[in-house]
């Protein structure tokens, strides 16, 4: 990609401070002088924007297609959004992304869904990613601050449970690129863990 190009995803469970966090990294970026562009799975394209209304307001009812519709959404971003960025040489700050689907379609094998997401993505990999470790409880009870649950957000705890269970096991596999944040503590020491490698992944880039 191009010189001073950058890609990071954000992840971890509803409620873990994934958002804020991102827009920590958007100003970072942008003091520093980067062309930022802040986007997000489902809906950072143009038909992901109807995919993510399918997904999170009617809700897949077959969990195959939500696999097949989640992976239309990100073939659609990859090449619409992210990939064009990336060759302008901006940093492409992205709220979920391959991880998310590893962690939450946890019915289907990593092997199936690493295939599905290289074709998707035709192959594209985040720079860092960063995974926001919290504890179930403690995510519900951020989360009570917001009105509605998502049709992904309102299933039971024991679904959540095993995606906890997933995102841990999606960290052991890349250590080198997901950096693992401790999210229970305040706002602006979450920042200054993730900062860390924001500065090292300036230093290293080329
Ligand atoms: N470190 C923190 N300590 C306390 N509260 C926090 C912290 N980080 C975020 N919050 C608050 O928790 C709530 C959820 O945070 P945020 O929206 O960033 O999470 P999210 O991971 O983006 O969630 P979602 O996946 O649902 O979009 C917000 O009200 C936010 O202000
Ligand atoms: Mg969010």
């Amino acid at each position: 990609m191009a010189f001073n190009s950058l890609f990071i995803t954000f992840e971890g469970i509803d409620g873990c401070g994934k958002s804020t966090q991102l827009l920590k990294a958007k100003r970072f970026f942008t003091e520093n002088g980067y062309d930022v562009v802040e986007t997000r799975e489902p809906g950072g394209s143009m038909i992901g924007r109807h995919l993510r209304a399918l997904l999170l307001e009617e809700g897949a009812k077959i969990q195959r297609s939500e696999v097949l519709l989640f992976m239309l959404d990100r073939s659609e971003h990859v090449r619409q959004v992210i990939e064009p960025a990336l060759q302008q040489g901006k940093v492409v700050l992205c709220d979920r992304y391959i991880d998310s689907t590893l962690a939450y379609q946890h019915d289907f094998s990593f092997e199936l869904l690493d295939t599905l997401n290289q074709f998707a993505t035709g192959g594209l990999k985040p720079d860092l990613t960063f995974y926001f470790d919290l504890p179930l409880e403690t995510a519900i009870s951020r989360r009570r601050s917001r009105p509605e649950s998502d049709k992904i957000e309102s299933r039971p705890h024991s679904y959540m449970e095993n995606v906890l269970a997933r995102y841990t096991k999606v960290c052991l596999r890349e250590p080198q690129r997901i950096k693992v944040i401790p999210a229970h503590h305040p706002i602006e020491e979450v920042t200054k863990m993730m900062e860390v490698h924001l500065r090292g992944s300036i230093a290293s880039s080329p």
